[in-house]
């Protein structure tokens, strides 16, 4: 997930009033970043410090990133004028930044190292509304009320994410995860019209690369099948939906990542210890899953409370074979 970011004091020495995305043009600051959490807890992996946005400002979208808002687009995309607007993304000359930390970091780094890309629904989503949203409202509009206007969107956007991937992998990235943050607002049927051959697309794209691929989203229990059915080796799932009941409805055949409710980390660690342990107790030991937060570390997160519950992981699931048995 988001394992850098404001709950580390070093992270907030660091950063200061910059707008992220000029951050993420600064290598050697990136990788600075994206070593910060591993320096201070044993996670399994590491996760290259960008933004999602990062690749749409890289063809050209004028975007900012307002610290506890979220993006802003000040011209959104809602039109099909506005679409034709949007380039596809050329790695080498659009985002060399990201992959030079990619290739440095796996010179510092001694565990797997995750590139990742949002979704094109959740861009689309920042792109049509300008802005955060609760509803996405604007978004759905445009799905419904316009296929066609939609359908190109979401292609345009499949151009820049797809190379976005293949390049941070063959950059050195081990892993690569595919954020649909937003995508949980939309429903089912309309999400295996609208999105779903967009999203087969773009993990079809993935495959020959042979590095595994998250396909996460936020408040999607009723979209897990097809979430599953669209593409990914492994299916993140937030808090809402009990473990158990999400790798029901993911099936076989895939490895399942979740879903500590991360505002469980502002209580007494007993609490958050017994959380843990549920979530734990639910996945049962099951070969491929793999224990993460259902969501983003909260900003006042204290940083020990996130070492302890590595370690406490590491504890729980110990087995022959494994780096930290
Ligand atoms: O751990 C890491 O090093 C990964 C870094 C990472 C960031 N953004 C840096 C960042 C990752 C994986 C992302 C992905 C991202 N960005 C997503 C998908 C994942 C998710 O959380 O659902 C989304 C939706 C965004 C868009 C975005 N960028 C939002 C909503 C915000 C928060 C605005 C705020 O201030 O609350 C950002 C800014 C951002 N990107 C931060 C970080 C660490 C916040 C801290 C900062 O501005 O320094």
């Amino acid at each position: 997930m988001r394992q850098a970011g404001r709950y580390l004091p070093e992270y907030r020495r660091i950063r200061g009033g910059d707008d992220i995305l000029e951050t993420c043009l600064r290598t050697d600051v990136v990788v600075e970043l994206s070593l910060q959490p591993c320096r201070r807890m044993d996670v399994d992996a590491a996760i290259v410090f960008s933004d999602i946005m990062v690749p749409l400002a890289a063809v050209g979208v004028p975007v900012r990133i307002e610290p506890g808002r979220g993006p802003l687009v000040d011209e959104p995309v809602r039109s099909s004028d506005d679409v034709s607007r949007l380039r596809p993304l050329e790695p080498d000359v659009d985002v060399p930044h990201v992959l030079e930390a990619i290739r440095l970091l796996r010179k510092e780094l001694d565990v797997p190292l995750l590139g990742f890309a949002g979704a094109p629904f959740t861009l689309a989503s920042y792109l049509v509304e300008g802005g955060p949203s609760r509803t996405h409202e604007r978004t759905k509009a445009l799905m419904y009320a316009e296929p066609s206007t939609w359908d190109a969107l979401m292609s345009a956007l499949v151009a820049i994410v797809l190379p976005h991937l293949r390049a941070q992998a063959e950059a050195g990235a081990q892993a690569l995860q595919v954020f649909d943050s937003w995508v949980g607002v939309v429903e089912p049927n309309a999400y295996e019209r609208s999105v779903l051959p967009h999203m087969e697309r773009l993990f079809a794209g993935l495959r020959d690369l042979g590095v595994p691929v998250i396909h996460f989203g936020v408040g999607t229990g009723e979209l897990l099948p097809l979430m599953r059915r669209a593409g990914g080796d492994v299916i993140g799932v937030d808090w809402r939906t009990p473990l158990d009941v999400a790798w029901q409805r993911i099936g076989p055949g895939a490895a399942v990542q979740g879903n500590l409710d991360p505002v469980v980390l502002s209580a007494p660690f007993e609490v958050v210890a017994a959380e843990a342990e549920r979530v734990l107790s639910l996945a049962a030991m099951r070969d491929g899953h793999v224990f993460n937060l259902g969501h983003g570390v909260p900003p006042g997160t204290e940083p020990d409370t996130l070492r302890r519950l590595v370690e406490l992981v590491h504890e729980r699931t110990q087995r022959p074979g494994n780096r930290s048995a």
